[in-house]
């Protein structure tokens, strides 16, 4: 069943049946100002942290998704209201049609009802700390009409726990006043005009306000039946204590085939809200700020932009995997419908892969993530796996918190570093291919050179604090050599402490195989000569340890009392994908045990769906183990389709030379190949998700918790680099396809340094790996193509065969 279509030429997905099975979310915002807002325009907005700066409330875990950023019209004739987006009043689809266009950055609604055509679009302007709803409302009947319009947004406390918990305090804190078309929120206790001081304001003088939620809604009533739009008129009630909305409103006379338009804006400071109105009465203003969203996405996206025969992978990566890669990159895992707001922080591991994969088109927030990683860093050279930037930002972390509900407090020391106890053994290590992906994309050197603080006091060069994470592994292996578990590894739920994990064995290779080749740019031999000497220990120990030759593949680690995880001889967890993947991903091992290894990925672990994270999932709990054991089965790390390692999985079998195993694993993930099956998949077919229910679980192929997901990063860096290709080295810029054997070719543009790269790949033999010869610009070039003259624009010919 299909609820919608992908328009490409608009880089939007358009939601024509807005009777999904979820909410469908999109993300407006791409500074400090984030709204995340349904198809329904039901959702939240927060600055900068969605725990301690909320501007609207949200209630999660409803069967509804309110509420939201709501625009009612009432017919002042009739007495008949609805909204703009169906929900929340939901009149009949069979007399009212809607359509959703979820935009990058921008969502605009539409409905149609009773000769009245009307839209607002909801975006957040660049520079602007607001949020910008542009509404027009058309009368398409042939008598004049006379509608009314009323916004409505719920202000939050502020801060998530007031939103949720101890009203006694937040009920009685804060307090509406109006002025002049502008709805202004504040605490009581804020000694701050700007944080924590919300605004709604409209652009035309309304005829009645409501600053006063129960005043709007009325008693028993709610966001579907407000009692002000019932009547066709607010209480003109702005004062302090309870519950706090913005409702402006403003009855239109429109003419036949005439429109209104005019503007609402929410956002914080004190005065901005008369500043903001000022300045969108002037609708080209309003022109102007969107249109720079609009060159906001079209610049990131010209970075890479792919035409080849697979449709859907054409859609996701020029549009949809980057724009959820860069959402997950700027808000982490801070905000969704699934994660609401209630932890403030980078999960190390997460924060690293996500910024692998935008160096191109985000520079300045990949250099900015990095150096928050670096700072939360401690010298012995783990990660702190969970942990807020604003601990290790001197200017932050002298605020005193009670100077205003936005600071989010620092903790003590001890709080604020753990120990090896708490410790994940791959944490650190994803910062090396990070900090080598950022420095080849733009070519910035010195940042090696970039002294930084650890977490836990002195300082270091970026390139020590790099050596620093590979050292610390390489000292803390188990008994036979293989890296410890710890508290866990990439994988959460598997927490073998002192017992060994394969996939940090193979992921610590490839970190120094990548150092390594950073070493040698940089002619440091000592460090070239020792870090091959550990690679070299890896590698054999990986070899002879991991190995299960009765099965034919790699086992995922050993428990601490020596028993083996993932071997042929166990009925539950016997195959797992996080450590064949990386055997092969690592370049650890031969070719023979590596396709035999993703032989077994494929036999046991396949499915429409993409590919399931381990089988047969655990059904007995053992805590040598971890909490996996425990997992319902089917579900998460317990034997679902787990969609981050899927990509793991494309990047395997591309260097294995596979390119038709690699589309097969790409297309059997891909959301676009589900959009015609909603009423399996569920949720967003634009957006990958964390997982996807197992063949373990009655409901299997049932998407869960999109947007943000570790997936978008590497379906991103797995395609555009492995798949097609194209990507960097230290030498320049690489092409080395694995491709289906069915692709004649492709073409990619690529820009890199502010030159443009055409590439046209032929493949006339229907190889599936294989360069014969590439050309830059007429000449034979033999390895990586160096950087060309900025503002340049090449010819690159690549003939596979
Ligand atoms: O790798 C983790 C991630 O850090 C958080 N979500 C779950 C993943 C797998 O356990």
């Amino acid at each position: 069943m299909k609820y919608g279509y992908f328009d490409n030429d608009n880089r939007e997905y358009v939601i024509t049946r807005p009777d999904v099975p979820a909410p469908w979310t999109n993300y407006l915002g791409t500074e400090k100002f984030c709204t995340v807002i349904s198809h329904n325009a039901g959702g939240y907005s927060f600055y900068n942290s969605p725990e301690y700066n909320r501007v609207t409330k949200f209630r999660p875990n409803a069967s509804f998704d309110r509420p939201g950023h709501y625009v009612y019209l009432r017919d002042d004739e009739t007495g008949d209201y609805w909204s703009i987006s169906w929900q929340p009043v939901a009149k009949s689809l069979d007399e009212a049609s809607y359509e959703i266009r979820h935009g990058l950055s921008y969502s605009k609604f539409k409905c149609e009802y009773n000769g009245i055509t009307a839209s607002k679009t909801l975006f957040v302007p660049k520079g602007e700390d607001a949020e910008v709803w542009d509404v027009v409302i058309k009368n398409d009947s042939d008598k004049p009409r006379t509608i009314s319009a009323f916004s409505f947004v719920e202000f939050s406390f502020s801060h998530i726990e007031s939103d949720n918990q101890n009203h006694q305090m937040s009920l009685y804190s804060a307090g509406t006043s109006y002025e002049d078309g502008v709805i202004e929120c504040d605490l009581y206790y804020n000694t701050n005009e700007f944080e924590g001081f919300y605004y709604l304001a409209s652009t035309f003088d309304p005829d009645s306000y409501d600053g006063q939620r129960d005043s709007f809604l009325g008693l028993y009533r709610d966001e579907s039946n407000p009692i002000a739009v019932e009547q066709g008129k607010c209480s003109n009630t702005a004062q302090t204590c309870y519950n706090h909305c913005g409702s402006l409103h403003k009855q239109f006379v429109i003419q036949p085939g005439e429109e209104v338009r005019f503007v609402y804006i929410l956002g914080l400071g004190k005065g901005n809200g008369a500043k903001l109105r000022a300045k969108y009465q002037n609708l080209e203003n309003v022109d102007a700020a969107f249109a720079g969203i609009k060159a906001h996405w079209d610049e990131r996206c010209a970075k890479f932009q792919v035409k080849s025969p697979n449709e859907g992978l054409d859609t996701m990566l020029n549009t949809w995997t980057l724009y959820q890669a860069e959402t997950c990159v700027v808000w982490s895992r801070f905000a969704s419908f699934i994660e609401v707001g209630g932890r403030t922080g980078l999960g190390y591991r997460d924060t690293a892969q996500d910024a692998m994969a935008v160096p191109h088109s985000n520079p300045e927030m990949t250099k900015k993530r990095l150096i928050d990683l670096l700072r939360g860093q401690v010298k012995a050279g783990y990660g702190l796996h969970l942990f807020d930037p604003d601990w290790f930002d001197p200017e932050k972390a002298n605020i005193e918190p009670s100077k205003s509900p936005t600071v989010v407090p620092t903790p003590s020391d001890e709080d604020k570093i753990h120990g090896i106890e708490d410790t994940c053994s791959d944490d650190h290590l994803w910062l090396v291919p990070t900090i080598c992906r950022y420095v080849m994309e733009t070519g910035e050197t010195d940042f090696f050179n970039e002294i930084i603080p650890f977490a836990d006091g002195g300082e270091a060069t970026v390139y020590d604090h790099m050596k620093a994470a590979l050292d610390f592994t390489a000292e803390h292996v188990g008994r036979t050599g293989i890296a410890k578990g710890l508290r866990a590894d990439w994988n959460d739920c598997l927490n073998l402490g002192g017992g060994e994990s394969s996939m940090v064995a193979f992921l610590h290779y490839w970190a120094i195989t990548e150092f390594i080749d950073l070493a040698k740019f940089l002619g440091k031999d000592e460090d070239i000569a020792r870090y091959a000497d550990m690679a070299g220990g890896v590698q054999n120990a990986c070899e002879k340890h991991l190995w299960d030759e009765d099965g034919g593949w790699y086992i995922r680690g050993i428990t601490k009392h020596g028993d083996k995880v993932g071997t042929n001889e166990q009925t539950e967890g016997k195959v797992h994908l996080e450590s064949n993947t990386w055997a092969v991903v690592s370049g650890a091992v031969t070719q023979e045990r590596g396709e035999k290894a993703m032989n077994a990925v494929d036999e046991y672990l396949y499915s429409d769906y993409g590919l399931h994270l381990n089988a047969p999932s655990f059904a007995t709990p053992n805590d040598d183990i971890g909490f996996v054991t425990r997992v319902y089965q089917g579900v998460k790390e317990n034997g679902a389709i787990f969609s981050h390692p899927n990509p793991w999985a494309w990047v395997a079998e591309a260097k294995l030379g596979r390119g038709d195993q690699a589309m097969k694993f790409y297309d059997a993930l891909n959301p676009y190949n589900q959009n015609d099956m909603i009423e399996k998949r569920i949720t967003e077919p634009y957006s990958y998700v964390q997982f996807i229910m197992g063949r373990d679980h009655q409901d299997h192929g049932r998407a869960n918790h999109p947007w943000l997901t570790g997936t978008s990063g590497w379906a991103y860096i797995a395609a555009t680099n492995f798949i097609l290709g194209v990507r960097l080295s230290f030498d320049g810029l690489i092409i080395d396809p694995c491709i289906p054997t069915d692709w004649p070719g492709f073409d990619v543009t690529r820009q890199w340094r502010g030159a443009t790269y055409n590439i046209n790949v032929v493949n006339p033999n229907h190889v599936s790996k294989g360069i014969t010869s590439i050309t830059l610009n007429g000449e034979t070039v033999d390895g990586a193509i160096a950087p060309q003259a900025e503002g340049t624009i090449n010819t690159v010919t690549v003939v596979m065969g």
